[in-house]
Parts: C-alpha cells; sequence; structure tokens
C-alpha cells in the first residue's frame, strides 16, 4: 500500500502526457516523433513471415545474445559469455526492474543520484530498498565525490548511475567513474548502470564503468534498442553481467516477463550489426537538433544548461516569473500550447529541482523550430 502511494505520483503524470488535447507540441516525453530505420522493421517483418513467433527463449533469442555480446565488445573490448551473462528483457526498464527485484533484499541500501529516471524509485520501493540520494547541481551536475565518500559504506549494496544522464545530459567522466569504481571496490559495492542512451553521447566519449579494471564482476550494464534505433515502442533491451549476477536478475525475469517478443529479438540482432555508419548519422542528426533547441531557448530567455549526451536539455525558467517549474509548466502547456517536464519530478526532494523543466529534442527539425517561435511569440519575461 505504502509503495502504490509512493508510485502515485507517476501516473498522474504520464496521464497528463498521455492525453494531450490536439496541437500541443510535445517535447515532454521521451520519443521521437519519427520513425525507426527501415532496415530493422524489414527485418521484424520478415521474422514474422518466417514463423518466428512462438515464446523465446527466457535469456533472449540466442542470435540477440550474441549480438547484444559482439556490440558490448566493439564498444567496450570486454569478452563476454552470450549465453550466461545477457539476458534480453522487456526494455531497459524490465532490465532495471529484474536487476533490483533479483538482486536487492528489503533493507539494502541503494545510491541514488538525483536528478533521475523517475522509474529507479519506483523499483527500489518494490524491493523494499532503502534508499539514499546525492544531489547533483546545475550549472555542471558533477558528482559532489567527498560526499559520496562520507555515504558509501559496507552498509551499501550498490549505487545507480545513469550515463549519458536523463534529465541533466551529464555525461559521467573517467574521474568520476574511477572515483565511484574505487569505492565499490573497497566496500563491496554493487553497480547498476543504465547506459540507454551511450550512443547520443555528442562532446565527450562514453565509458562503461563495467569496463574499468576490476568493475566488471560487479556490473550490471543495461541497455535497450529505444533511443539508439528510434523504436521506443518494441520495449525490448538486455542486461549484461557476470553470471553470478545474472543469474539473479533472471529468476526476477523470470517471473515479470519470462520472455520478450520473439520477432522483433530477431529484428533487434539485425539492428545491432548496423554499419557505423548509421551510428555516425545519428549523432550528426541528434547534434543539429540540440543546437536548434539550445539556440532557440536561449533567444526566448531562458538560461539553458547544454547537455554533453542524451536528447534532454534542462533550462532554468525564473527569467519568466512563475512560483514553481509546476507553475511554469502548466503555463507553456496552457497558454503556449508546448509540454514540458517539470524537473521536480526527477528528484527526491522536489524542492531540488523548482527552478528547471525539462525539454526534448527527440523531434523533426521544423517541430523544434515551430515550438521554439511560439515561445518566443507568448512567452513574456
Ligand atoms: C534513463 C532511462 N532509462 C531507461 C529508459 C527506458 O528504456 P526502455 O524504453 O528501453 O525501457 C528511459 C526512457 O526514457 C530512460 O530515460
Amino acid at each position: 500500500m505504502e509503495v502504490a502511494k509512493r508510485l502515485e505520483k507517476f501516473q498522474k503524470s504520464r496521464e497528463t502526457i498521455n492525453n494531450l488535447k490536439d496541437g500541443i507540441i510535445n517535447l515532454g516525453r521521451g520519443f521521437p516523433n519519427f520513425d525507426g530505420p527501415e532496415f530493422i522493421k524489414e527485418a521484424a517483418i520478415q521474422a514474422i513471415r518466417d514463423g518466428k513467433n512462438q515464446y523465446a527463449r527466457g535469456s533472449g533469442v540466442p542470435e540477440l545474445n550474441i549480438a547484444i555480446a559482439d556490440r558490448f565488445r566493439k564498444d567496450t573490448g570486454l569478452p563476454i559469455d552470450p549465453d550466461n551473462e545477457v539476458t534480453v528483457t522487456n526494455g531497459c526498464l524490465e532490465a532495471f526492474a529484474a536487476t533490483v527485484l533479483g538482486l536487492i533484499n528489503p533493507g539494502d541500501e541503494v545510491i541514488l543520484f538525483s536528478p533521475l529516471y523517475d522509474s529507479y524509485e519506483g523499483n527500489l520501493a518494490m524491493a523494499g530498498a532503502k534508499i539514499v540520494s546525492i544531489p547533483l547541481q546545475a550549472p555542471n551536475f558533477a558528482i559532489p565525490i567527498q560526499k559520496l565518500k562520507s555515504i558509501v559504506s559496507r552498509s551499501t549494496r550498490a549505487i545507480v548511475i545513469n550515463t549519458p544522464h536523463n534529465p541533466t545530459g551529464k555525461m559521467f567522466s573517467l574521474g568520476e567513474l574511477n572515483a565511484i569504481a574505487s569505492l565499490c571496490i573497497e566496500n563491496d559495492v554493487l553497480v547498476f548502470a543504465d547506459e540507454v542512451y551511450h550512443k547520443l553521447a555528442f562532446d565527450v566519449e562514453h565509458i562503461s564503468i563495467a569496463s574499468l579494471p576490476g568493475m566488471f564482476e560487479r556490473t550490471v550494464t543495461m541497455n535497450s534498442l529505444a533511443k539508439t534505433f528510434s523504436l521506443t515502442g518494441w520495449k525490448i533491451g538486455w542486461a549484461i553481467a557476470p553470471s553470478h549476477l545474472t543469474w539473479g536478475l533472471r529468476q526476477a525475469h523470470s517471473f515479470i516477463t519470462f520472455s520478450n517478443a520473439t520477432p522483433l529479438q530477431c529484428a533487434a540482432a539485425v539492428a545491432l550489426r548496423a554499419p557505423e555508419s548509421y551510428y555516425v548519422e545519428l549523432k550528426r542528426d541528434y547534434r543539429a537538433k540540440r543546437a536548434i533547441l539550445v539556440e532557440g531557448l536561449k533567444a526566448v530567455g531562458f538560461k539553458v544548461f547544454p547537455p554533453d549526451g542524451t536528447f534532454f536539455v534542462l533550462a532554468d525558467h525564473t527569467p519568466f516569473g512563475l512560483e514553481n517549474d509546476v507553475a511554469f509548466c502548466e503555463y507553456l502547456l496552457k497558454e503556449v500550447g508546448v509540454l514540458a517536464i517539470p524537473c521536480s519530478v526527477f528528484c527526491l526532494n522536489p524542492e531540488e529541482g523548482k527552478n528547471l523543466v525539462r525539454f526534448v529534442f527527440c523531434k523533426d527539425d521544423e517541430t523544434l523550430r515551430v515550438a521554439v517561435e511560439r515561445m518566443k511569440e507568448k512567452l513574456r519575461k
């Protein structure tokens, strides 16, 4: 009951987003308004025609597990065992849920950096974890290493990291990752690393914490097809972890979804074999979108925190004089016709996010330009 109450606030904000009136420009929710690549959609259609329509192996269709392992080796240099160290899940979100439900006992302490992707809190509440949150602050959202050092102890079970980071667009630096790694090794702590935006790293190289010395054996790395291939509705994700951690998360996975859509998994294997040029073009297109939105928001009068990665931008709304982020977003929706998300929904302590709002740029260039024009016209300082 207590958990259900904690989760209620997420349902309400999702309902608002799902019931938008016609004509509202949705720069709120993180899904593209353009489609995924033809070659992947064709592969799914072909798989359906080829009769790949029955339950898949619980840990994933073998060809997809192999493609995930190959991609991970290319990205990190780590050779992994596709059968015993890769688990296909219902998106990155289920990878996180299975990890938490499989590896966290009630009362275990888990450290989160706030603001954070909202489902972490829900999943950790379901597992009965004791959440300890560390705020990240504008302008650079750096990890307060001294504070982290004072909190991590032998009673810490896990640290959750998300790089590139939703909603700030921050990318964890090598120095920050090394500091987290040495604390984890010293105190025997696990890392749950959500890397769903790893191919949307614009200015800084993405580093998987699992690739640092001594870290693979204590890390679950999570990812999915959603953002890299503009296929958020497919919900094909995965968790990569050493076999002793994989065993735990698979126990939970087998009672959450057991297995996921077979033909989409076959197509995901094709997606992960995309040539490197695909990723180069993806980044080029998103860089251009980031420029349109960041420069546009500055011209409107926001103080903007340009992201190093992801497709999110945080902006300080206080020049417009509204009481807080929720009041600002309500005004923006009703009077301007643009949806943004109040940053306080991503914070365990809502006070921390009250000056900021999150916009997305996973929309076609014209939509981004029209949204900026609307704000220029109708938002008064
Ligand atoms: C940080 C983060 N992790 C996970 C997800 C969910 O990924 P999927 O759709 O693959 O479950 C999202 C979606 O917005 C996200 O922002």
